[in-house]
């Protein structure tokens, strides 16, 4: 896959660790992220993040911050980008299964119960439902 990675100050080894699994499972990654614990505006992250996926040739993208709240909501702000906050192995299923979600967002400062990698092998592997999912995302998109 294709995937679009970035972060705040708040995600950095997160991104890394991340960043170094998908890779070592032959993805190509594009990291928009930054690499110190400078201090940088999530915002401008998500921002500059959306519009390089919306450039396409994306399969999905994640975005880290230390909550994952933040960058979510300033991400969910631009037209077309459904970014789902997951905390596990269920959420994460259901963010493409019902919500066909084009980002994941997850928090470098949180204590996961299972390891993000774990929760993005699950997004990776599931599909979305369509049916009255695809009903309810298009009404997403006219909000
Ligand atoms: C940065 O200190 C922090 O606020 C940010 O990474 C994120 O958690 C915001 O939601």
């Amino acid at each position: 896959m294709n995937i679009l990675i970035a972060n705040d100050h708040g995600a950095v080894d997160l991104k890394k660790r991340i960043e170094l699994w998908l890779s070592q499972k032959g993805h190509t990654v594009r990291n928009l992220g930054v690499d110190s614990e400078e201090r940088v505006d999530y915002p401008d992250i998500a921002r500059m993040a959306v519009q390089e996926f919306k450039q396409g040739g994306f399969d999905f993208g994640i975005l880290l911050c230390g909550t994952g709240i933040g960058i979510s909501i300033a991400a969910n702000r631009q037209p077309g980008i459904r970014c789902a906050l997951v905390h596990d192995s269920f959420t994460a299923l259901m963010a493409k299964e019902h919500n066909n979600a084009n980002f994941i967002a997850l928090g470098g400062r949180v204590q996961y119960r299972e390891r993000p990698e774990d929760l993005l092998e699950v997004f990776m592997n599931a599909r979305f439902q369509g049916g009255r999912h695809e009903e309810r995302v298009e009404k997403i998109d006219k909000l």
